[in-house]
């Protein structure tokens, strides 16, 4: 007989509905492929939730019967709709507080309180309301860890069916901001945990106090936030729940992701013919109105402007590179003060760096099919996806040794790893990497390194499903 696991997905942003940044590729991507590793012994009924979001994109929406629940005197209406992806349910669930708050994220968490405290409770009355039972509620991030908090809270009612809770940590500096007073307003009740005081209030210590399991984004982040440099004043708290945390690596979509037959690229090629990558490489000289010359190390940063990403040490090491000969492009949306320090590159070097304030899907791939490498100096990573996409496209990354970086990106083999960060450092790895390019057997043996190894999503959701198994049994 085939057995059946329920599994709710919550999450504040997931491609191609709504997407701000890594999170959304990984809700876009990890139900699905869940979904798709069904068989005749088991069956994974994932389905999604998101906040409707006002700049949400979703066609064939139903709405769903409208139903409220309590905050005090009033009564706050849930505006659910049901659509799907690929078969997959997906539920959007609307409503003033998601209304009020237009953007998906704001640079103060605590006006985002309201909007994800309302959207975690209206997502666990949601089964309720579409006759259907998750054995397991999966949220991710701080937006939707109070989910968590809510199910445990469920679950002490007499009779309550237990429901496991997986809390997914993309990003753990992100807690959000006290929501005491708002849990109060719907009547939830702080309770009595072992998180230091100040984490007592916040959406993110609650969900992972709440949780059955927690994982993180990469085996490295998984061992790093153990860590006073990393754990962000919940170390010794993750110590204590180390029984239930481990590390899943991320994967990419290896389908879209394909310089064989990437519809961005003028020059189509894969590993056997990666000859014809440098053709890319001189449209792209040619795109950023720079030299075209095959032999000029081209260096690529694709990252929103963040000091999360370290691109101010990469700005610093290539204002340090003023004797040796490269180009550099740099593309990305973020800080204003990275913006314009990335600007203030192109002005200096205006023959050498291009920066390209945007953000272009489609013209990140053609960097990365026609640079040597890509610089990722991040200050921490929980896993980092453009290291993956680079190496699948014959794009050489230069990395810092932290989170999933450290895991994916092989020294030598399949790029270059620095440990410090230390603009210096990364210069030190540059010219590490520049000293071996000039030798084209010896670079392509990196790139074929690179652009062999297993990047896609089934590795990843397979442990995710032998995680929800043991979570259920
Ligand atoms: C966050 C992390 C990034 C990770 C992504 C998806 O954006 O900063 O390292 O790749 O989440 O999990």
């Amino acid at each position: 007989m085939t057995r059946t696991i329920n599994v709710l997905f919550l999450a504040a942003e997931a491609d191609p509905f709504i997407k701000v940044g890594g999170l959304g590729d990984v809700s876009g991507a990890l139900p699905r492929e869940l979904r798709a590793l069904s068989n005749d012994e088991i069956k994974l009924d994932v389905r999604l939730v998101l906040p409707h979001h006002p700049a949400v994109k979703a066609e064939n929406l139903r709405p769903l019967e409208l139903f409220s629940i309590s905050r005090g005197e009033t009564e706050v209406g849930v505006e659910a709709f049901e659509t799907d992806l690929d078969g997959m349910p997906v539920y959007l669930i609307g409503g003033e507080p998601i209304r009020a708050n237009g953007s998906v994220y704001s640079l103060d968490a605590s006006k985002d309180a309201d909007k994800y405290v309302f959207f975690s409770m209206a997502a666990m009355e949601l089964p309720k309301h579409i006759n259907w039972q998750p054995d397991v509620v999966h949220a991710n991030d701080w937006h939707t860890a109070l989910s968590l908090y809510i199910n445990l809270a469920n679950r002490w009612e007499a009779g309550a069916k237990h429901v496991a809770g997986v809390l997914t940590l993309h990003n753990m500096p992100f807690m959000g901001s006290d929501v005491s007073a708002i849990l109060a307003s719907y009547g939830v009740k702080l309770a009595q945990t072992d998180l230091p005081e100040w984490a007592r209030v916040l959406p993110l210590p609650l969900g992972l106090w709440a949780s059955d399991a927690i994982v993180a984004v990469s085996p490295g982040y998984a061992g790093e936030v153990l860590t006073e440099e990393f754990g962000c004043g919940l170390n010794e708290f993750m110590v204590l729940r180390r029984e239930t945390l481990s590390g899943v690596l991320n994967g990419i979509d290896t389908v879209s992701f394909d310089p064989a037959t990437d519809k961005a690229l003028s020059v189509n090629y894969n590993i056997h013919t990666l000859k014809r990558r440098a053709e890319n490489k001189e449209l792209l000289q040619e795109k950023l109105g720079l030299a075209r010359n095959p032999n000029i190390p081209l260096l690529g940063i694709i990252s929103r402007m963040d000091v999360q990403k370290g691109v101010d040490l990469a700005f610093t090491a290539l204002k340090n590179m003023k004797r040796i000969d490269f180009q550099a492009v740099i593309l990305g949306t973020g800080d204003p003060k990275l913006e314009e320090a990335a600007q203030a590159l192109q002005t200096l070097f205006p023959d050498k760096i291009k920066a390209e304030l945007r953000f272009d899907a489609a013209f990140a791939r053609q960097i990365y099919a026609g640079a040597d490498m890509i610089l990722m100096p991040s200050r921490y990573e929980p896993c980092g996806l453009a290291q993956m996409i680079a190496m699948r496209y014959g794009c050489v990354p230069v990395v810092r040794a932290v989170g999933g970086l450290k895991d994916t990106v092989i020294p030598n083999e399949t790029g270059f790893i620095f440990e410090k960060a230390h603009h210096m450092s990364l210069v030190s790895a540059i010219k590490a990497a520049m000293k071996i390019l000039p030798n084209r057997e010896k670079w392509e043996t990196l790139q074929r390194n690179g652009m062999a190894r297993d990047f896609s999503w089934e590795a990843s959701a397979r442990k995710y499903l032998n995680l929800y198994r043991a979570l259920v049994k």
